[in-house]
Order: C-alpha cells, then structure tokens, then sequence
C-alpha cells in the first residue's frame, strides 16, 4: 500500500484545479550546489555510479526536500540512461560533460539500435523511482523523466555536448531518412521508459526537450514536435486504456528551451503542461495557450545569483505575469527556473525563492 499524498498541491495544478498557494520544484534540484550532494557523490564515486545505485539516487533525491518546502521530488537519474542501455557507451569527463563512446552517424549505425528491455537494462532507474516513492511516503508527488527523442539524437550522433550541433544538422540536411528512423527508436524508447516509470510509481511525467531551440522552424516541425506528439499520444491512449482503480492519468509536462514559438502547437499535442524558458513572458504564454495547458516556469535560473531582494521581486513579477494573463487567477501555474540550477548557486537563496513563491501567491 502507498500512503496518500500530504501535499497535492502540483498535482492540482497541472489539472488546473484551484490551490491554496502556487507549487513549485526546481530543474535539478538534486546537484552540485549541495554540499551533502557532493559528500554522497563522492561516497559513490562518480555520478553515473551514484545514478545508477537506486539507494543513493533516493538519497539525493530527497536532500533538496530536506532543505526547503518544495512541493515536487524529482527522480534523480539522466536522460542519457536510454542511449546508454542502447550500448552507446555514456561516461562523464570532468568539467567537459556526457560523453559516448559510439555516436549514430550512419544508416548501419541507426538500424543497429533498439528499445532497450525497461526491467533489466534500465532495472536501476525503476528501483530508484519504486524506493523513493516508499521513502517519500507521500510527502509530495514524484517526478519521472525522460530526454525528448531530438535531445536524445542531439548527444548520441554528436558524442557529447555540442555548440553549433554541426553533425546532427548535417544529417538532417543530408541523411533525413536516417535521422528519422532514429528519432523514432528514441521516441518507442523514450515511451516506454516513461511508461514504466509510471507503472513503477510515478505521478508525473517530464519530456526535456532541452535543445528543441536550437532547430529551425521547420526544422523543428520536422524532427522535434512530431515525436513529441507520438509520446503524448500514446502515453494519453494508455491511461484511458489501463484497467483497475489506479489507473488515473499521469499528467505530462513537455519542457522546451528556446521554444515559446510552438507553445499553442505544444499545447494541442494533447500533453497536460508545458515548461517555458524565460524567453517569454508568462503572461504571454498564459494567454496564448488559454485553459488548455498548464503552465510551468519560468525563472531565469540566473536569478539565483541576485542578492534575496531581487529574487523577491522577480519571483512577484513571475506570479503576477502569470495571473494577470490569466484573468486574475493563479490556476494552472507551476512555479519554476526556465532551465536547470548551475553548481555555483547559494542553497540560502533558493530557501528564499521557494519561500516567496508560497508567501507570495498565498495572499
Ligand atoms: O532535476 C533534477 O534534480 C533531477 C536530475 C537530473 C539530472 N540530469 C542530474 C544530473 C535531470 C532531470 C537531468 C536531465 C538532463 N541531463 C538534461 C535535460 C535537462 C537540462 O538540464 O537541460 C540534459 C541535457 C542532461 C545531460 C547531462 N547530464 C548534462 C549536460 C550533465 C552535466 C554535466 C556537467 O558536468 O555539468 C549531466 C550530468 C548530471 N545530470 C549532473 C546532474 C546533477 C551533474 C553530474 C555531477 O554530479 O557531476
């Protein structure tokens, strides 16, 4: 038996439900900036070995939560494990980021991959996410997650982190048959391991289509937003599907970065929330997805170095915008950075920035 949940407060705003003040959780909240983080880490070892110990991974899942009021947990994991258990090979170098031994460049390459097995190959992900659901006891509902199938592409054909994804483009220029088929492992694989996460406990659902910004409109139409749309369908026709009393809806949240330019294309694929950059005023975005959509953001994450006065009054201006967007209701707003944190943030600061969001949006 699981407990019930203490604090629905994210749940209910992603159906849009009225609630007592404004949720929020943070993108990696879990990380560096934490010097208990830092101490189970190196207790680990390295990250990816931290990651894939289910025991350590709810360790640094519940530190955030130990330190302030948030009201989400986010799985601690990456969204590279699916290429991973792909066999390409991840590793980390320090300060340079994720690596892969073997990168997708060709045809042969890309007929080679498959949906990796979710029980087996991806077992620790699954484990982690069914121990913290028990540890959290219902303190606050759990995040699953995953990378969207381009971001997936953009690391496995590039081998790592990229600047100007030369070689992914490329591809798309002049191999698109390739790039497709790639996609499209990535997002049967990118199904399924959101799926399982559900069956696992999961209470929601975040695609990070972290580099979905950097395509062109077209581009984007092409390679980006069709998988999007493939995982929002079928993760919608599986919960009105799944028998039994539990078999209520896993919201899902679509996260882009750089892409407020799709966000009413975004909000007709069917997803329950998306994420926005701080590229966009929020009551802009409010009032173009207008009652179909959640909304989750969108701080600039920079805002963490402002001294807490700052932080304050930016934190106001987020909530306002939201609500003045939105007929002067704060329904359907998730409160959030519109990008991850960074290792040089001030814990204290963040105490400040959740302690404001409820204050605030409470009165
Ligand atoms: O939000 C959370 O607290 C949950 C954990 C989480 C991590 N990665 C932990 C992590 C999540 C949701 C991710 C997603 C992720 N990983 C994305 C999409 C979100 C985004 O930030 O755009 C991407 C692009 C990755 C790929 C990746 N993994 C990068 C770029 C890095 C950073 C490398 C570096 O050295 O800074 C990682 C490693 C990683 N994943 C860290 C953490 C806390 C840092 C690892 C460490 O401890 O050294």
């Amino acid at each position: 038996m699981t407990a019930p949940l203490q604090n629905d407060r994210f749940l209910r705003a992603l159906r849009r439900e009225p609630v007592d003040r404004t949720p929020v959780w943070l993108m990696r909240q879990a990380g560096r900036y934490l010097p208990e983080y830092r101490a189970t880490r190196k207790q680990a070892g390295s990250f990816l070995a931290m990651a894939k110990n289910p025991d350590l991974a709810c360790e640094v899942t519940l530190q955030p939560l130990r330190r302030f009021d948030l009201d989400a947990a986010i799985l601690f994991s990456d969204i590279l494990t699916i290429p991973d258990a792909m066999g390409l090979g991840l590793y980390f170098v320090e300060g340079e980021g994720p690596k892969f031994e073997r990168t997708v460049r060709s045809a042969e390459d890309a007929a080679r991959l498959s949906v990796p097995d979710m029980e087996t190959e991806l077992r620790y992900v699954m484990d982690a996410v069914r121990v913290i659901r028990r540890e959290l006891d219902g303190k606050v509902p759990l995040i699953g997650f995953s990378g969207s199938p381009w971001t997936l592409a953009c690391y496995m054909v590039e081998g790592g982190g990229s600047k100007d994804f030369a070689r992914i483009k490329a591809m798309a220029l002049n191999d698109p048959d390739t790039l497709h088929r790639l996609l499209s492992v990535n997002a049967d694989a990118v199904v399924a391991y959101l799926s399982a996460q559900r069956d696992a406990g999961a209470q929601a659902l975040q695609v990070f289509d972290t580099w979905g910004g950097v395509l062109s409109p077209a581009m984007y139409r092409e390679f980006s937003l069709p998988y999007l749309q493939r995982i929002a369908d079928a993760l919608g026709r599986d919960a009105a599907t799944a028998a039994g009393a539990d078999a209520g809806r896993v919201p899902l949240i679509l996260f882009g970065k750089g892409t407020a330019a799709y966000l009413e294309a975004l909000a007709a694929t069917g997803a329950d929330a998306i994420g926005v950059d701080w590229l966009v005023e929020l009551g802009e975005a409010v009032r173009r997805t207008q009652g179909r959509v959640a909304l989750q953001g969108n701080l600039d994450p920079a805002t963490l170095y402002g001294e807490p006065e700052a932080i304050v009054r930016e934190v106001r201006r987020a909530l306002d915008s939201y609500r003045d967007g939105n007929g002067g209701s704060r329904e359907g707003h998730v409160f959030n950075l519109g990008h991850g944190m960074s290792p040089d943030m001030n814990p204290d600061h963040v105490a400040v920035l959740v302690d404001e969001v409820h204050a605030y949006s409470a009165r």
